[in-house]
């Protein structure tokens, strides 16, 4: 931990000793655990961050609008557009990864889901299934039901380790929600955590943003954290010792995540790509999901908040929207790509600029809750390595099958918790029904097979299937074929062994 005097000095080159002018009114404790706050800024960097977030705000950059093309429709594999044959061989390369230990999966969980509203990690939401499973739950479940059908196909036993990015916000409350729940029968030391970097929020004055007098205003340093994160914790170096040669990236709020799908992994690695993403047909030319698309000829995302209107509006002469490869914000990246990244692209990646309603002390030490924008938070994105690829694929999925995110509150009408519930369901009602059953409802009469892709779709039943069951509608026609089920009916592995029994 840094003396007073030394973290003076270093705030006195910075040009950020106002960041200590309520000291003398913090109390023995709060000063201990200012101090230790402090002693891990980076001082030497924090005249550059400062004075760097401040030229950002005032001079935007240069809108991409004018440079971007669609990535041409032959470069971007796709489940619609392939055969069965086509989609069975990569599933079997993927498996195959799978089964070899060498394909793991990493979760973005450092954000604070402000657009949620809840005061926990957003994997620990219940979105009200009949099963009343979390996020967290349904994503391991997933893991453990991926590692078996690798096990079947290819006959060895294995691990897909599941490495998760937290943030000061949300690690502990991970940690003790994965303790509390047994890891959800994961071996704990195959789930791995890890933090990223915090940096400070500063005024358009270019002043670090005082949240309390013995507190600066911390947030994380974007998903794109990520590069720097995997350095500090030392998590190529775990992937290397278990052998993992690929990643599986993906953000916490898609309930419909398929965890390390090996139809993904398989494409990206028949494809010798170093890099990839999943993307699905944008919905409407305002929907907030980035779009996969060519800057001067490099493959990059370009974030929803950062292209106009009039360019997301563009239509192809047939209705379709110019720009609608949106990314779902699921990556595939190798470890020596990442081992590069880390090694020589980390410190270019962009920074993007946020001006957010930061609640700050003003200087008379009283506490404020501002009402338009006062300060600056820079992050850095995930998907800005992929200029730095050699080998980038993008890999179209179909919307209702892979793509529901939780973003909103319940209200919102899209990405809330109903609409994530209903496309789970929805999803579950299709596999039951193309497996055979019939699905009634709470009183018994016959419901219509579902159809709807849409998220907002109240489902025809609430029929769940566990991922330990199933992963992707597979291993049910013995178990349902001929079957009524009646709403709420929850295919779980004891009802799995009951019917299997029948
Ligand atoms: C993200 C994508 C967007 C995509 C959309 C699909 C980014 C930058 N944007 O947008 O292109 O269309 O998902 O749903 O990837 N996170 C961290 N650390 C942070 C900030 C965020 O780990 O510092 C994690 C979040 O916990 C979350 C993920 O990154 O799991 C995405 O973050 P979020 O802010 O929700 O991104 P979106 O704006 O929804």
């Amino acid at each position: 931990m840094l003396s007073y005097e030394d973290l003076q000095q270093g705030l006195e080159a910075a040009g950020q000793t106002h960041i200590l002018q309520f000291w003398s009114e913090l109390s023995e404790e709060e000063r201990g655990s200012f101090l230790q706050e402090l002693s891990q800024l980076d001082l030497k960097g924090l005249k550059d961050h400062c004075e760097g977030a401040q030229r950002a705000a005032e001079s935007p950059p240069e809108s991409l609008d004018q440079h971007i093309e669609p990535v041409p429709a032959g470069s971007i594999g796709s489940v619609r557009k392939s055969d069965r044959k086509g989609l069975r061989e990569w599933e079997d390369e993927g498996l195959l990864q799978i089964s070899q230990n060498r394909v793991g999966v990493l979760l973005l969980a450092g954000g604070q889901g402000t657009r949620l509203g809840v005061q926990y990690p957003k994997g620990m939401y219940n979105v009200g299934l009949p099963s009343g499973k979390t996020l967290y739950q349904i994503q391991a479940e997933r893991i453990h039901r991926v590692q078996q059908l690798a096990e079947r196909r290819h006959g060895s036993r294995c691990t897909v380790p599941w490495y998760i990015m937290t943030s000061e916000f949300t690690l502990t409350p991970t940690q003790k929600f994965f303790q509390e729940n047994n890891h959800f029968g994961l071996k704990p030391s195959d789930v791995i955590m890890f933090e990223q970097r915090m940096i400070p929020a500063v005024t358009f004055e270019g002043k670090v943003i005082l949240q309390g007098k013995g507190k600066i205003a911390m947030a994380p340093d974007g998903n794109g954290g990520l590069y720097q994160a995997l350095v500090d914790n030392a998590v190529l170096e775990d992937m290397k010792k278990r052998g993992v040669e690929y990643l599986h990236v993906y953000c916490v709020d898609n309930i419909l995540v398929k965890m390390a799908d090996p139809v993904f992994v398989g494409f990206c690695v028949s494809r010798g790509a170093d890099c990839g993403a999943k993307v699905v047909e944008k919905a409407c030319p305002a929907e907030p999901v980035g779009v996969v698309c060519r800057v001067q000829g490099v493959t990059q995302v370009v974030e929803y908040s950062e292209i106009k209107p009039e360019t997301a509006e563009l239509r192809e002469p047939g209705g379709e929207l110019v720009f609608r490869a949106g990314n779902i914000c699921n990556h595939f990246f190798t470890r020596s790509f990442l081992q590069d990244v880390a090694e020589k692209f980390k410190d270019q990646l962009k920074q993007h600029v946020a001006l957010k309603k930061v609640p700050f002390v003003d200087l008379c030490g009283n506490q404020v809750k501002p009402t338009k924008p006062n300060g600056i938070k820079m992050e850095k994105f995930v998907f800005d390595v992929f200029p730095f690829s050699r080998n980038f694929v993008a890999f179209e999925v179909l919307r209702e099958d892979e793509f529901s995110p939780l973003k909103n509150a319940d209200g919102a009408p899209s990405d809330s918790p109903t609409t994530a519930r209903n496309s789970l369901l929805n999803q579950h009602c299709r596999w039951a029904v193309a497996a055979g059953a019939t699905l009634t409802d709470e009183q018994g009469n016959n419901v219509p097979a579902s159809t709807s892709v849409s998220a907002g779709d109240v489902p025809p039943a609430r029929c769940e299937i566990s991922p330990l069951v199933s992963y992707f509608g597979e291993d049910l026609d013995q178990m349902l074929r001929g079957r009524t089920l009646q709403s709420p009916f929850i295919l779980d592995e004891k009802k799995a062994r009951e019917l299997q029994a029948q």
